[in-house]
C-alpha cells in the first residue's frame, strides 16, 4: 500500500492511557485530525487493540510480527492474522521489540506475503544501511538514548538523520524513510522533513500529552 505523505506513526507502545477504551479514543482523534488536514496519521495500538482501532476507520500498523507462516508458533504474532484484524502494515525491530537481522528479513517477507505494509526501525547509519538494503517500504531511525525524553532527535542529532537519509538513497531510494524519538512538536516535525525524511515516528509526546488532541494539532502544524 502507498502511503501518502508526510507521514505521522503515532505508536502507543504499553502506554495505559493507549489500550482499550482509550486506544479507541486516541485514534479517533488520529482519525478526525487526518480527515481535516490531509495529512496521514497512522495508528499503532498493542496486539489486542488492532481490531477496534482500526474499526474507527484510522489506518492501523501491528506493534510487531513474526517471521513466520501457519503452524506451532506459540506466542509468535502471525501476519496473516494482524492483517486479518484490520492492520495495514507493521513496525519491525522497534528498539523495545529488537530483532535479529535474519529475524528481521524473515518478518519482511511475511509482510510482504499478506501485503502488509513495513517500517523497520534502527538506531543509527549503520543499521540503517542493513535495514533498507533487506527492501522494506520505510525505515525509521531512532536513536535508542533520546527516546521518551522529550529532546527531539531533529535538533538533538540531526547527522544520524540526514545520514541515514543518505545512506538509503545509496542503496534503494524507493525505501523511504522516516525518524522518531523525542519527537512531540510542530518545530520537530518540521526539522524532521527538513532534513529529508518523509515523517516521524512518536510516542510519548502525544499519548502522555494532558490533551493528546492539542499535542498532535500542535505536531501537524510544522507541516508546511
Ligand atoms: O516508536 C516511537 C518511539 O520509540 C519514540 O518514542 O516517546 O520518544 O516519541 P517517544
Amino acid at each position: 500500500m502507498k502511503l501518502e505523505t508526510p507521514l505521522v506513526v503515532l505508536n502507543f507502545k504499553t502506554y495505559i492511557e493507549a489500550t482499550g477504551e482509550n486506544a479507541v479514543r486516541i485514534a479517533e482523534i488520529c482519525g478526525d485530525i487526518s480527515r481535516e488536514t490531509g495529512i496521514s496519521i497512522i495508528a499503532v495500538p498493542q496486539l489486542p487493540d488492532i481490531y477496534a482501532v482500526a474499526d474507527t476507520g484510522v489506518p492501523v500498523f501491528s506493534q510487531h510480527i513474526d517471521g513466520i507462516g501457519s503452524g506451532s508458533y506459540t506466542g509468535h504474532v502471525l501476519a496473516e492474522s494482524v492483517r486479518d484484524a484490520g492492520a495495514t502494515g507493521t513496525l519491525i525491530n522497534h528498539s523495545e521489540r529488537r530483532l535479529t537481522l535474519a529475524d528481521i528479513d524473515a518478518a519482511i517477507g511475511a509482510a510482504r506475503r499478506t501485503g502488509l505494509t513495513t517500517i523497520v526501525c534502527s538506531n543509527n547509519v549503520a543499521t540503517t544501511r542493513a535495514a533498507a538494503a533487506l527492501g522494506p517500504d520505510f525505515v525509521a531511525v531512532e536513536p535508542p538514548e533520546l527516546i521518551g525524553t522529550g529532546i527531539p532527535v531533529s535538533s538533538a542529532d540531526p547527522d544520524v538523520v540526514t545520514g541515514s537519509v543518505d545512506a538509503v538513497l545509496g542503496i534503494d531510494p524507493g525505501v523511504r524513510v522516516l525518524c522518531g524519538a523525542g519527537i512531540s512538536k510542530g518545530e520537530d516535525m518540521r526539522a524532521a522533513l527538513e532534513l529529508g525524511t518523509v515523517g516521524v515516528l512518536l510516542a510519548s509526546g502525544i499519548i502522555r500529552a494532558p490533551d493528546p488532541k492539542t499535542a498532535l494539532m500542535d505536531l501537524i502544524s510544522g507541516i508546511e
